[in-house]
């Protein structure tokens, strides 16, 4: 039987035109890597300094994504008759400088407008050139890899230009904006472009990153929903008010967000397993504080209803990366695994005393994710810290003693019960 059909080379695009050759494609895959590995470290210190909590937990999920993308280029990299050595360190100077100088953006909407207008463009530029310029047949595994990168820069490009247009802004950040477009335009140029290919500048010379940036350790948030040091604690039989006392909690925890957000960008030279691990570990938690604002929301019709509590935030903003990180994930987590009480007991609570289904849901994922942190802590610790986690428990446990002498600078406060409960859940 005679089978016509237009479906040729299984849908690949360009499967006759010779396109990129191995060296090529992984000189471009290199600078992909370099470039959102940066980019994702960029995000991590503004999810600290930036006082909004919807453009924090944004450009949490976009950190994540990109460091997702870093792990697919360096795959494939190590794929194409490359060796490992040529994924450290940056391709060439002046790609090291624009992010260096990016570093020091000033403000939360001059720093917004340069990611939205400049740097997430050039990286679709470079998807885009990538599709243009590679054989789909012979580089099917990275043309792969962009198509889906591609599809999540879309997505960003259309969250980021929903927030810069929502973020306040004076003349003098707009003035800003725009002197810092240019230098970082002159800074892409020098480089030709993400992938390098572009007709190149002239090399600018550095003006902001003379001296590395800092992130500076201050807990910085909207007024939008209200805070206190730290909750007292309902019991289980106070099922509403402990109800109330859970959400608070997840919604909480967007200081061990932030504090990972530190742990990200302050802990140089590591593996890139370390950054693949924090970056996810991080996202996570902001899912988590998430999971209390919708909770929170669902329950009461509105998302303030609950404050948050501060005290965890203070601890990570003066904890040390190493002490912060082995507190939450050997002594905050890991006794989570312990039940009762422990994460499945707030499962079970949420479930089967609260009878509240969409916080019984998020329960029953944290506690996976919580699963998940555990071991990725044990395994990063045990690289990270000297002598490994068999000696690490008295470190640990003298970073616990600083964690309960920062809750104990002040009283912790009751949560007043919102009335009534407005939402469909419960
Ligand atoms: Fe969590
Ligand atoms: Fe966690």
């Amino acid at each position: 039987m005679n089978y016509n059909t237009s479906l040729r080379y299984a849908g690949l695009d360009r499967p006759r035109e010779a396109g990129l050759s191995v060296m090529e494609t992984a000189e471009r895959l290199r600078r992909l890597a370099y470039f959102e590995r940066r980019l994702m470290l960029l995000l991590a210190t503004r999810i600290v300094t930036i006082p909004e909590r919807d453009v924090k937990v944004l450009l949490a999920r976009l950190q994540y994504e990109h460091a997702q993308h870093v792990d697919g280029w360096r795959g494939r990299v190590l794929e194409l008759r490359t060796n490992k050595s040529k994924l450290e360190g940056a391709p060439e100077p002046a790609l090291a400088v624009l992010f260096d100088e990016a570093e020091h953006l000033p403000g939360a909407y001059t720093f917004l407008f340069a990611v939205t207008q400049v740097l997430e463009p050039a990286l679709r530029a470079a998807y885009d050139a990538y599709l243009a310029d590679a054989n789909g047949l012979a580089d099917y595994a990275s043309v792969r890899l962009v198509r889906q990168a591609s599809a999540d820069a879309a997505e960003h490009a259309r969250l980021l230009a929903q927030a810069l247009n929502e973020l306040a802004r004076d003349d003098g950040d707009v003035a800003h904006a725009a002197e810092w477009e240019t230098v970082l335009r002159a800074h892409l140029a020098a480089t030709g472009g993400v992938n390098g290919t572009l007709p190149r500048g002239e090399s600018p010379s550095r003006q902001a990153s003379t001296q590395p940036y800092v992130i500076p350790h201050t807990l910085v948030r909207d007024t939008a929903i209200p805070h206190v040091w730290d909750y007292q604690a309902p019991p289980l039989e106070d099922v509403d008010r402990h109800l109330d006392y859970m959400m608070g909690l997840r919604l909480s925890e967007i200081n061990v967000a932030e504090g990972l957000a530190i742990v990200l960008y302050e802990t140089p030279d590591m593996p890139w397993s370390f950054y693949l691990d924090i970056s996810r570990h991080l996202w996570d938690e902001m899912r988590h504080s998430l999971f209390g604002e919708a909770g929170i929301e669902a329950t009461y019709g509105n998302h303030t209803a609950i404050p948050m509590r501060d005290y965890e935030g203070v601890f990570a903003m003066e904890a040390p990366p190493l002490e912060q990180y082995a507190v939450l994930g050997l002594e905050v987590e890991g006794k989570n695994m312990k039940y009762p009480p422990g994460k499945r007991q707030e499962w079970e609570f949420a479930r089967d005393m609260a009878h509240h289904p969409l916080m019984a849901n998020f329960q029953d994922f944290d506690w996976a994710d919580e699963v998940v942190h555990v071991n990725i802590a044990r395994r990063q610790l045990d690289g990270w810290f000297d002598g490994g986690l068999k000696t690490i428990s008295d470190f640990s446990a003298r970073g616990k003693e600083h964690r309960t002498e920062v809750k104990r600078r002040q009283s912790p406060t009751a949560i007043a019960h919102p009335q009534p409960r407005t939402g469909t859940q419960g």
